[in-house]
């Protein structure tokens, strides 16, 4: 069985979520890993029987290597993909593609040019409820489609987490814009954004966010994104979409996944999903079989022009088209 040799770059929480997703992708191989932190990437390699590498460049260079998953923080994708690009490695890189149109375009220009493949990592169309209420719309189940809402909420410690690096749109609101546009398949035209008050103001970005996007065929988009939920909650997440068309609707909700637990300690919603096990052996199907890339470069780029409309909209309260 031809495998594929595949490069980490950036060992955090995604990073390490790919780890364990392509260690479950029979036709993986993980061969090389990188990381600045040196302790995170001693112990990975050691986990793996990986090469471990301080700088990506080095990774590039490793013998055999055919591809890399890039999970950097937003701002470092353009470098780390042209670089691999350069060096003809397919590319699995994270969502955001970048964080402004030119960043992207530079991206997806790099691949083309050098003839590889090109995924960005919108985990949520590897659920497979997400999937199905795709097909549902797409097989006319619904009717003619009118609205389409989505919520995406996280725990109020995400910000911590990432340190205030980026704002909400960015991290979590990239998933719904584009979800929202691959259910219903049609192309957003214009964003209209608000943004409430923080729970807890630390960073100076935006932390809630309701945005009102038209779509081509005249369907009207909601997305509700935020991350305010204490850390007791016991999913640690609340992920909804709800599609309306006019013969039907359908309600889809992440949180509940039909087991829940409650004990002395409080209740409990295990995560019973997994997405980027679905997601990697894409990537690798895409390149070993030569299919198309599952979710382009130029998926990728919508999302982010969706994600810099709403915050142009908050900014100047006005409807941005697209
Ligand atoms: N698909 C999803 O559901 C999902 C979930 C979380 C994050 N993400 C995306 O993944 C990316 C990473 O996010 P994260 O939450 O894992 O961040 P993180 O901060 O947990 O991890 C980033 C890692 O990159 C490393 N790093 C920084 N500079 C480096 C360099 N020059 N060379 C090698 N390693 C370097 C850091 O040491 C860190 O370990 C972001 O683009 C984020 O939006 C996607």
């Amino acid at each position: 069985m031809k495998t594929l040799n595949i490069g980490i770059i950036g060992l955090g929480e995604i990073g390490q979520g790919h780890v364990d997703a392509l260690l479950q992708v029979e036709r993986a191989n993980i061969v090389a890993v990188s990381d600045v932190n040196e302790t995170v990437l001693d112990q990975t390699a050691k986990r793996l029987g990986a090469a471990g590498y301080k700088n990506y460049e080095e990774l590039l260079a490793h013998p055999g290597l055919e591809a890399v998953v890039v999970a950097l923080p937003d701002n470092m994708h353009r470098d780390a993909c042209e670089k691999a690009a350069a060096a003809g490695k397919h590319i699995l890189v994270e969502k955001p593609i970048a964080m402004n149109v030119e960043d992207s375009e530079a991206i997806i220009n790099a691949a083309k040019a050098a003839g590889v493949k090109l995924m960005v990592g919108f985990t949520v169309r590897f659920f497979p409820q997400y999937a199905h209420a795709r097909q549902l719309v797409q097989k006319g189940e619904l009717g003619d489609i009118v609205s389409i809402f989505a919520r995406r909420v996280n725990v109020i410690t995400q910000p911590d987490r990432i340190k205030g690096r980026t704002g909400v749109m960015f991290f979590l609101g990239v998933h719904d814009f584009d979800a929202m546009r691959w259910v219903i398949g049609s192309e957003p035209v214009s964003v209209y954004c608000e943004a409430a008050n923080s729970v807890e103001s630390k960073y100076p970005i935006e932390n809630e966010t309701f945005s009102i996007v038209r779509f081509a065929n005249g369907a009207v988009g909601c997305a509700h994104i935020g991350w305010y939920l204490p850390t007791q909650h016991p999913a640690g997440f609340d992920f909804k979409l709800d599609v309306t068309g006019n013969k039907g609707t359908l309600n889809l909700d992440m949180m509940r996944q039909g087991l829940e637990v409650y004990t002395i300690e409080g209740a409990k919603y295990p995560y019973m999903a997994a997405p980027l096990v679905a997601e990697d052996r894409a990537f690798v199907d895409c390149v070993l079989d030569d299919k198309p890339s599952p979710v382009s470069g130029e998926d990728g780029l919508v999302a982010v022009r969706m994600v810099n409309a709403a915050l142009e909209s908050i900014k100047t309260g006005k409807v941005v088209k697209l």
